[in-house]
């Protein structure tokens, strides 16, 4: 039975990707579970400050900055605070992988 349940698996896995594929933009979509998943939300709003910054002021004061990407995903990975004033940011590194880093930094930047 265990490739009928694989299968099954696969189809579900199938389903899921092609029901966010039409509510949104794939990347898009994945960024925002990603942010949701990971606690993001918590300290950001999409154009609320929390105890970060508004993703959409991110990635209006990033606009235009060819190496805002690398920048933002070191940011992101090792915590920090100065750029948007004394709180900072904790590191998260450790918890998430660097592929899913620079999803959800190219999701933010993409806010404009
Ligand atoms: C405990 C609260 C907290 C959590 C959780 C948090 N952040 Fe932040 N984040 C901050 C603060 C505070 C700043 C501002 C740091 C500064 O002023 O340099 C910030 C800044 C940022 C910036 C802008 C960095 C810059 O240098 O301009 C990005 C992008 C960002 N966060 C993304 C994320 C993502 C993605 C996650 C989830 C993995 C996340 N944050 C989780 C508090 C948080």
């Amino acid at each position: 039975m265990k490739s009928l349940s694989s299968m099954a698996i696969g189809v579900l896995i199938a389903s899921a990707t092609s029901a966010a594929v039409i509510s949104a933009p794939a990347s898009a979509s994945t960024g925002v579970d990603l942010t949701q998943k990971n606690g993001c939300m918590a300290c950001h709003g999409v154009d609320k400050k929390i105890l970060g910054p508004a993703f959409k002021d991110v990635a209006k004061k990033y606009k235009g900055n060819a190496d805002a990407g690398a920048l933002l995903a070191k940011k992101v990975k090792d915590g920090g605070s100065g750029v948007w004033g004394p709180v900072p940011m904790p590191a998260n590194g450790g918890k998430i992988n660097d592929a899913d880093i620079k999803t959800m930094v190219d999701y933010v930047l993409s806010l404009n």
